[in-house]
């Protein structure tokens, strides 16, 4: 029951599954980030096999001619028990991605990891640069100190409003104060420019938040800010219609995809997000 509940955020159990979902996205104009599911790892063997999986991912996106590239979490190739092993596994997946013309985007989980991801991040564009991006959070207080610092060093963010359960020492309590973060940040991160050479980064607006999505394009018709200057990226099954009209529009919009049988936290978070999801969820599954 919860595999085909699951089944309107997670786009299938397997590699095949999710890559024949990606080519569908594709069809419709609609760029994907493939996620296999997993999270919160504790042995190497684990890891490599998550890894694994990656590798193939991005060996179908080159020889399929996918527009696609893929999303990764550092607990889902040990980070928690060996943080120099995820480094050099990530590590791995950048350099494949550098080769085949892709890019690895590295999740952003909760705090406890916010620093360690951007810091991994930066050594790896270093070695890799435009290969390797990261994610930030627009409730936690020190975003625009870490967007600023990824802006300069060229590297691509993704900028969500955040997904985890975050104390108010450290993020905003108020909806309405991430709501406003987020405008904030990504006004600046669409409108940056580097001061030595004057080019932007290429950025990720991650959001199905409609009042969000509008002030982005009223800010982009006001101040005359190319389309090809960031992309507006959205969760599978979430919001097709505006996934459309925006791509009709002319916007760049990728699809973060899903796949694989860990999907059970995922699934929890997109249910805790929209409560309302358990009854839409409910209904078709009865309806099936
Ligand atoms: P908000 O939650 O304010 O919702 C606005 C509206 O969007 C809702 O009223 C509803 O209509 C619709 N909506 C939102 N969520 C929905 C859902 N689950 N089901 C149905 N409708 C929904 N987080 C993180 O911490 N680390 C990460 O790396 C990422 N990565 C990421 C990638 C991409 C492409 C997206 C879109 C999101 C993430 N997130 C994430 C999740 C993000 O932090 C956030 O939790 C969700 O996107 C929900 O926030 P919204 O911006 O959509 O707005």
């Amino acid at each position: 029951m919860g595999k085909k509940m699951s089944g309107r955020f997670v786009a299938g159990m397997s590699v095949e599954e999710a890559l024949a979902a990606c080519q569908r996205v594709n069809k419709e104009g609609i760029a994907v980030s493939l996620d296999s599911l997993g999270e919160s790892v504790t042995t190497e063997a684990e890891a490599r096999t998550s890894a694994d999986i990656y590798h193939q991912l991005l060996d179908a996106i080159h020889t399929r001619g996918l527009n696609a590239n893929v999303s990764v979490k550092l607990s889902q190739v040990g980070m928690d028990f060996d943080p120099a092993l995820a480094e050099r596994i990530v590590g791995e997946m950048v350099e494949h991605a550098a080769h085949v013309q892709s890019f690895v985007r590295i999740d952003m989980e909760g705090s406890p990891y916010t620093e360690a991801t951007i810091a991994m991040t930066e050594r790896l564009a270093a070695k890799f640069p435009g290969a390797v991006g990261t994610v930030l959070q627009a409730y936690l207080f020190r975003t625009e100190g870490d967007a600023e610092r990824l802006l300069n060093e060229g590297i691509r963010i993704r900028l969500c409003k955040g997904a985890y359960k975050e104390g108010p020492e450290i993020a905003f309590p108020a909806k309405s104060d991430v709501d406003s973060n987020y405008v904030k940040l990504m006004r600046r991160m669409v409108t940056f420019s580097n001061p030595t050479t004057g080019k932007g980064v290429f950025c990720g607006i991650a959001t199905h938040d409609e009042a969000i999505v509008e002030q982005m394009r009223a800010f982009v018709r006001e101040h005359n800010i190319d389309k090809s200057a960031f992309e507006f990226q959205m969760l599978y099954g979430i919001r097709r219609d505006l996934q459309h009209r925006l791509t009709a529009e002319g916007f760049g919009v990728r699809v973060y995809l899903p796949f694989g049988p860990e999907w059970y936290p995922y699934f929890m978070r997109r249910l805790a997000e929209r409560p309302a999801n358990v009854i839409f969820l409910a209904k078709n599954f009865f309806k099936n």
